[in-house]
């Protein structure tokens, strides 16, 4: 697929997730505190790439389903990661400013208020999926799938242990903490935090498509490479990156003491760890190629990884 015709098709399933995503909103019972819903709505609608739910529709695609019944799925992973990101910027963990081009939740509003949108953000992830995915049973697959995913043993988890990581080199003062095993650290650490909600996009989007296990595997494998290439890229984007397109301060991560590819093993090397990641992770959807040549927008959409400056 052409990097124009990409852009088009994902240009498209982006409409069609924000315009879910906003209904959603809309649907909210009144017993939601206005306050609340406007947090919510705050962060869920200030734009971002929807990488995770355009990556759920294009796996149900490239397993023969509808994208349609894919949406709720979508929907609910993009709720996720929004929640993830109001936490992230907290002063307790990254303490940051600005997000998708706009202040951060509780700069807009206050420390309390984003905590509980997130919460609000999360919870509600997981009732639009368990309500909209049908038949029942694919509904269940897809939470289980995805409460593993962003929970303690996914995302949470890598939060912590991307925490932990920080205070440690900290309060070594940045002092030399040994080869091989810093680097398994930081591959566990990004496969968590990252890498598993990338996973779930693309496992629950073959779940719809009530896909055979071998492509929900299959999309598992390409979704743990393109999710560790694309925390590499965040992390190279926080030194080379410019922080009007990106929607978010950069160079935040050495001050911090933060654990990232560059960091450890520089520009070049990072970035050869990523081409090398994406690459493995084209070959490994050959399978789905061969079924009417499916599978080509997921493949452009893991390129695209590479070349972002967003
Ligand atoms: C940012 O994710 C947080 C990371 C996991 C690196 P995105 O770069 O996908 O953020 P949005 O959704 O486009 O704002
Ligand atoms: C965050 O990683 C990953 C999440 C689970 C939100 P970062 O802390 O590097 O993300 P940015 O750079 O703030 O977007
Ligand atoms: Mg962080
Ligand atoms: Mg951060
Ligand atoms: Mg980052």
């Amino acid at each position: 697929m052409s990097t124009a015709s990409l852009e088009d098709h994902w240009q498209t399933l982006r409409l069609k997730v924000e315009n879910a995503l906003n209904a959603y909103l809309d649907n909210l019972p009144p017993e939601c505190p206005d306050r609340l819903r406007e947090a919510m709505r705050y962060s869920l609608m200030a734009g971002g790439k929807r990488l995770r739910p355009v990556m759920t529709l294009m796996a149900c695609e490239a397993c023969g389903g509808d994208v349609e019944a894919a949406m709720p799925a979508a929907c609910g992973i993009e709720m996720i990661h929004t929640y993830s990101l109001i936490h992230d910027d907290l002063p307790a963990m990254d303490d940051d400013d600005l997000r998708r081009g706009r202040p951060t939740n509780h700069k807009q509003f206050d420390e309390a208020t984003a905590i509980l949108a997130g919460d609000g953000l999360l919870t509600l992830a997981f009732e639009v999926i368990a309500k909209g995915v049908q038949p029942p049973k694919v509904a269940a697959a897809c939470v289980a799938d995805l409460a593993s995913a962003a929970g303690s043993e996914g995302m949470v988890g890598g939060q912590m242990a991307d925490l932990q990581a920080e205070e440690l080199a900290l309060a070594a003062n940045s002092e030399e903490s040994g080869g091989g095993s810093t680097l398994d650290q930081l591959e566990a650490i990004h496969l968590r935090k990252t890498g598993r909600l990338l996973r779930s996009a693309l496992t629950m989007g073959a779940r719809v498509a009530q896909s055979s296990d071998d492509f929900v595997k299959i999309l598992d494998h390409f979704g743990k490479c393109v999710g560790l290439a694309f925390q590499i890229t965040d992390d190279l984007l926080d030194i080379t990156g410019d922080a009007t397109k990106m929607g978010k301060a950069v160079r935040k991560d050495a001050d911090h003491g933060k654990l990232t590819y560059p960091g450890l093993l520089g520009i070049e090397e990072s970035r050869r760890r990523a081409e090398q990641l994406i690459d493995e992770a084209c070959r490994s959807i050959a399978p789905l190629k061969g079924v009417e040549d499916r599978g080509q927008s997921l493949e452009a959409l893991a390129r695209f990884i590479l070349e972002r400056d967003h």
